[in-house]
């Protein structure tokens, strides 16, 4: 891999994997490994599904790629139903190319819209490699910083008591870009409560809710997206990552009214790859094979029984600080030797991530994955820790 710019910050554990299905990834000499990352938590419906390779073959055979005044009628079918499990029936949907852009594409949709100068987003939050969200300057962004407050409750983070909330300045605040579910930030959940009180001063000011879905949406933390744990109804939708089952699709979905508004604005936005038929065609499959399959009541129902057992597990183990999960979005706080689990588990054939910097080891398996694999990790992970533990 002389020739390969490798500048994601994780080591390359693996040159030679040459074969995927599902949760498992082969190298060439055939050995076997089980992905519990699902591909930066892509492959929702797992590596090489059969409904979504036939499909793209199909696909690619009739048409994958239109230009600026053609259409297929498979983009229409596709948005229709991103609609409608967005609850944004009667909305409109852009097809585009990675989760950075889908929430690009929702900044400047909303940016357009509002006259408020500031973007209020949490401390924890990410959005993407470039564009508007990237930046966090002074003159456009309020950060808020919810873990560090008066008002924290060590699980929930803060609850919109405390002062540092009635800091936040919302009569210019335009816009609320909400990760319901921080997925770089190391898998935390608001508290319902907060994000209550926040979205009725954002409302009250005529301000837009964007919330990004890219890692908590497509049925990940056992609903269809993240911000339906809340009962809040964003004008925005960033879709990444799972819905493409890792072909690079994605999807940025806006109410009527923000449709209605947009209308009235001079808005352009033109890339060579969006709204192409070979994503959209990728995006409705992989929709119906997870509606077909009830996958997101399986997310739901396995990621307890696997939190339950890893709260189990840290009961008895000192070395587990904490587990935070929703649905089969999961992360393993410890107070030390994550690293080293991470290779001891790499060593057993078990793929998981950990971020250089951070005691966590995270979990976001595809959908499909079996449960007896879920169940040969955990045995496994149990090893490790308790080895670690009496050594
Ligand atoms: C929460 C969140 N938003 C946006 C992105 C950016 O998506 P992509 O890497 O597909 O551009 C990521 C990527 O990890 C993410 O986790």
């Amino acid at each position: 891999m002389k020739h390969l710019i490798w500048s994601n910050g994780y080591n390359l554990e693996f040159t030679d994997i040459v074969k995927a299905e599902n949760c498992y990834l082969y190298d060439s000499k055939g050995n076997q490994y089980i992905d519990l990352e699902s591909g930066v938590w892509c492959t929702s419906v797992g590596h090489c599904n059969s409904r979504v390779n036939n499909v793209i073959k199909s696909q690619i055979n009739d048409i994958s790629h239109t230009g600026f005044c053609y259409s297929n009628p498979i983009l229409e079918n596709t948005a229709k139903k991103i609609l409608k499990i967005t609850n944004l029936n009667e909305g409109k949907c852009e097809f585009i190319c990675s989760g950075s852009e889908a929430v690009e594409y929702g900044m400047r949709v909303a940016k357009t819209i509002t006259e408020k100068p500031l973007t209020l987003t949490f401390s924890d939050s990410y959005f993407g490699a470039y564009g508007e969200a990237s930046k966090r300057d002074n003159d456009n962004w309020h950060i808020y910083n919810w873990l560090d407050c008066s008002c924290n409750t060590k699980q929930g983070g803060c609850t919109g008591e405390c002062s540092e909330f009635n800091k936040i300045p919302f009569e210019q605040i335009g816009i609320f870009l909400f990760e319901p579910g921080s997925s770089s930030g190391l898998v935390r959940f608001p508290s319902e409560k907060l994000i209550n009180r926040i979205i009725e001063k954002i409302k009250s000011n005529n301000g837009i809710i964007v919330v990004n879905e890219i890692t908590t949406g497509i049925g990940r933390t056992g609903k269809w997206f993240g911000f339906q744990h809340y009962n809040i109804e964003p004008d925005i939708v960033a879709i990444g990552k799972g819905v493409g089952n890792g072909y690079p699709i994605s999807i940025t979905a806006i109410s009527k009214t923000i449709a209605e508004l947009l209308k009235n604005k001079q808005f352009l936005y033109s890339q060579s790859h969006q709204n192409d038929p070979l994503g959209a065609s990728v995006a409705n499959e992989v929709i119906q094979t997870i509606a077909d399959d009830k996958l997101v009541e399986r997310s739901k129902k396995l990621g307890n029984k696997i939190i339950n057992r890893l709260n189990e597990i840290k009961e008895a183990n000192s070395v587990i600080k904490e587990i935070r999960g929703r649905g089969l979005m999961i992360a393993i706080e410890l107070t030390k030797h994550a690293e080293f689990i991470r290779k001891e588990l790499l060593s057993n054939g078990f793929i998981l991530v950990k971020r250089p910097d951070v005691e966590v080891l995270r979990m976001d398996p595809a959908l499909t994955i079996k449960e007896p694999d879920i169940d040969v990790f955990l045995e496994k992970f149990k090893q490790i820790i308790q080895n670690i533990e009496h050594n």
